[in-house]
């Protein structure tokens, strides 16, 4: 073999893999495969057992996609209107003038449209790298609608403005294709929103009874599927934090206490609460972008008995997935990180409702939590219940506006306890961060719902499970199903989907052994 081998990315639409364990049918492609686990148990005299354990799975994915409608909730917001203004343009192919001379749109950030995955390896020894959307078809961001609801009542190419994201020249293009596109009017309770947020609630659902409000979302969501013919609808909570509601036995904690609650106007069903019990009773899988506790026992229950992904929660999008990639470095080349001290600074509107205590909550919580499992899978550097010194610091500074700045220092310790220090700074738009997440959210979840799996005790095949933690890449606090452990590694979490993609194809997951090297 060459020693100056390339790894090649190739470009070419579709690849298809061949082998007795995979069918392309006309609609479907089917595969089965041998998935290994290891159990472990502990036995008497205290030492750990690993049993190596095969499944044998068949999955089914039907391989045309949905006619996809993305029905934003907060659409009126910083990530709603840069979305909605970055899928427009690249639709329209938009390009603009800047100091430096013309811009072309384009969608990197999103693993769906730029992520690759290594697919094999050539008879000359070249590694081969594809596109995710070359080994299952996807849909195309250009044919997303979209659609959503806001509490304020500002259109989109207003709402485009008042973000101060784009520059003035897309700005222009793209304000004839926006204007017409109007948030429906939110679900507004004041209880759960910071008071500074009241001078632009001017686009609120007139009712205040939960049961009505629930109605008029799930009319909305029936009406823009008819309306735009769409087969399949994913909503997402983009709109502000909320404070946390309280977990009440008989209020939130079952499916169908939630539901009464919600018919007797129970003060602790939240907006977003109603928003996700709306999308599910109309079979539309809910994300919660949000750190606010949404998806309460009685919300996944009732997702769970209708069928129905729910994602959750927190957008994963800028110093915490930085933190969840370092971290993992550290601790995974054996030193012990001893301190990480991090501040955010920005000045967009929804850093501005945070500065209200409350609001403040969840989403410290979030942040404080990313490492957990990180710092628990090693035992050899922390004692059981010891957790590097995490202190999370932010600031709301006007002038930022939707530029957001994170300055953090690491203290580890490495050799001999000597000190390894790491300072970063990092700057984005917050909301350039966070938009191809939104979009690549929409796209793998409308993948997942055409798959369908079946083990060899199961006579029918089935869907995946509710909670899709598959995404967890995306998530700050992933949601998982009872009996999964949270992982918020982020090189564990995207190994997930790749190795996910593999196997709907009836490949392996990636074991980067490359043995045939190794072991010739
Ligand atoms: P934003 O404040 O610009 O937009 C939120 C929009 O939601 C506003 O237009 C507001 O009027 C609307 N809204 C508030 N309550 C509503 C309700 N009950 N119903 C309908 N609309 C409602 O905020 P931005 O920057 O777009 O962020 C949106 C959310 O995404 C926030 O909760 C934020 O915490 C979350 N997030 C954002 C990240 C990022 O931008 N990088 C990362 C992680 C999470």
């Amino acid at each position: 073999l060459s020693h100056h081998n390339i790894s090649t990315v190739t470009r070419k639409k579709n690849c298809k893999v061949s082998g007795s364990h995979v069918s392309y049918l006309e609609n479907e492609v089917r595969s089965s495969l041998k998935l290994q686990r290891t159990l472990v148990q502990t036995l008497p005299d205290g030492s750990l057992q690993a049993t190596p354990k095969e499944l044998l799975y068949e999955f089914c994915t039907k391989l045309k996609p949905s006619k996809l409608g993305i029905m934003q909730v907060g659409w009126g917001g910083n990530n709603g209107s840069t979305v909605t203004a970055g899928i427009v343009a690249n639709r329209e192919g938009i390009c603009w003038e800047t100091c430096k001379g013309m811009e072309e749109p384009n969608l990197f950030g999103s693993l769906s449209q730029h992520g690759t995955l290594r697919l094999g390896i050539t008879s000359d020894g070249t590694d081969v790298f594809v596109p995710f959307k070359s080994l299952l078809p996807l849909v195309e961001p250009k044919d997303i609608v979209l659609g959503g609801w806001d509490i304020s009542s500002y259109n989109l190419a207003e709402a485009m403005d008042r973000a101060q994201i784009l520059e003035p020249d897309l700005k222009r293009k793209l304000r004839p294709l926006l204007e017409s596109m109007k948030p429906l009017p939110g679900i507004f309770d004041e209880e759960f929103i910071a008071k500074n947020q009241l001078p632009r609630a001017d686009n609120v659902i007139q009712t205040k009874n939960k049961a009505q409000q629930v109605e008029i979302i799930r009319q909305d969501i029936r009406k823009f599927k008819q309306q735009h013919m769409l087969d399949f609808v994913v909503v997402i909570w983009t709109a502000n934090s909320e404070r946390y509601s309280v977990e009440l036995s008989g209020v939130n904690d079952t499916a169908e206490n939630l539901l009464n609650a919600i018919s007797s106007n129970h003060k602790e069903v939240s907006p977003s609460t109603l928003y996700a019990v709306a999308s599910i009773l109309e079979g539309c899988p809910y994300v919660n972008g949000s750190p606010q506790n949404t998806l309460v026992p009685g919300c996944i229950q009732l997702a769970e008995e209708n069928q129905v992904f729910i994602v959750g929660d927190d957008f994963k999008s800028g110093q915490t997935k930085m933190k969840s990639v370092l971290v993992d470095y550290l601790v995974g080349s054996g030193m012990k990180v001893e301190s990480m001290v991090t501040y955010n600074h920005l000045g967009n509107n929804d850093m501005f409702q945070l500065t209200d205590g409350e609001m403040w909550k969840p989403k410290s919580a979030a942040k404080s939590r990313v490492i957990e499992d990180i710092v628990g899978s090693n035992g050899t550097l922390y004692k059981e219940d010891e957790m590097p010194d995490h202190v999370v610091v932010v600031r709301y500074v006007s002038s930022y506006g939707d530029s957001k700045s994170d300055v953090s220092e690491y203290v580890t310790r490495t050799f001999m306890n000597c000190p390894y220090r790491t300072v970063m700074y990092n700057n984005c738009l917050d909301s350039a961060l966070c938009a191809p997440l939104i979009i690549d959210l929409a796209i793998f979840i409308e993948l997942f719902h055409r798959v369908s799996y079946r083990t060899s005790d199961m006579k029918a095949f089935a869907p995946m499970h509710p909670v899709l933690s598959a995404l967890s890449f995306y998530m700050k606090i992933p949601r998982t199903p009872v009996g999964e452990p949270h992982v918020n590694a982020l090189q564990r979490q995207r190994a997930c989907i790749e190795n996910l993609f593999r196997a709907l194809v009836g490949l392996n997951g990636e074991d980067n052994l490359f043995l045939e090297t190794k072991f010739p």
